[in-house]
């Protein structure tokens, strides 16, 4: 599929004002820096404040913050990325994109659903666990969501299991989202059990989780997920995901593919 239309705007101009306005200061390169100490010092309100990038409560609450860093300074490729992939798979597949309804696992302010508006999907639910998420979402991409739930999905309360259950997934993305104390392998299952058989998914992550060794728990769910046809990929990409504090590149894997049965609970 061609991207005939080009990125919308629907990032408000207070959004972009923010970014332009906003001053950040980066820490002197420092090799012993791993990839969840990552801060800045950023003006917020006259006052001068250091921010650690994976408090993401602290990074949504200001706005213009999280793109500033992450997609301008870190030049972030992972929403683009699995923005050209699904568009592909869709093609190959002659999916109707109006037919998509999308659960954006750990959706932040809402970057990766904004990149896949010019595919022309229309309807996103987004999940998050940090409670600026939601506000930030509504306030720099307003609209964007249909729905937006705040809550731990491994123990989601009556209030988001009834938004949960408003709403038939056929779609997840989960993007620079799982490991490094983030999403762990139970959130993604529940979310992933949430999408109907058929239905894609679609998610980035850090290879260090896919080694033999990875405490995380992710490298043996998904290989189990393939030996057991519980996941059938259609893409499985290496890429560049973003540069780092000394501007070191960081490659991530980006999987495209199709949901063919639930995690078992007994996995987990
Ligand atoms: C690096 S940000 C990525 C945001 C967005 N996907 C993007 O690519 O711009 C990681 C996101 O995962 C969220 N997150 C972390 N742990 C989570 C959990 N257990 N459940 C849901 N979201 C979680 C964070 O709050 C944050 O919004």
């Amino acid at each position: 599929m061609s991207i005939v239309e080009t990125r919308p705007t629907s990032s408000s101009r207070t959004l972009q004002e923010a970014i332009d306005s906003l001053q950040i200061a980066m820490p002197v390169p420092d090799k012993s820096m791993t990839q969840d100490q990552e801060w800045v010092v950023v003006e917020d309100g006259g006052e001068w404040k250091q921010i650690r990038l994976h408090d993401y409560n602290d990074v949504f609450a200001i706005q213009g913050l999280y793109e500033k860093w992450v997609y301008e300074v870190f030049q972030c490729k992972s929403p683009d990325k699995i923005r050209d992939l699904l568009a592909e798979a869709f093609n190959d597949n002659e999916v109707d994109p109006s037919t998509i309804t999308v659960l954006d696992l750990g959706a932040g302010n809402g970057c990766v659903a904004e990149a896949l508006l010019p595919l022309k999907i229309r309807n996103f639910v987004g999940v998050d666990i940090a409670p600026s998420a939601e506000p930030a979402a509504h306030r720099d991409r307003p609209g964007l969501y249909n729905d937006f739930i705040i809550d731990d999905l491994t123990n989601p309360s009556p209030e988001s299991l009834a938004k949960l259950d408003s709403h038939d997934f056929n779609c997840m993305t989960c993007v620079a989202a799982l490991g490094f104390g983030d999403i762990p392998p139970e959130v993604f299952a529940a979310a992933y059990n949430r999408v109907s058989d058929g239905g894609w998914i679609a998610f980035t992550i850090k290879p260090d989780f896919l080694t033999e060794t990875d405490p995380s728990g992710f490298s043996k769910l998904i290989r189990r997920m393939l030996e057991n046809d519980i996941l059938d990929i259609s893409e499985r990409e290496k890429y560049l995901h973003r540069v780092d504090t000394r501007g070191e590149k960081l490659h991530y894997e980006a999987f495209i593919g199709r949901k063919k049965a639930d995690i078992p609970a007994d996995w987990l």
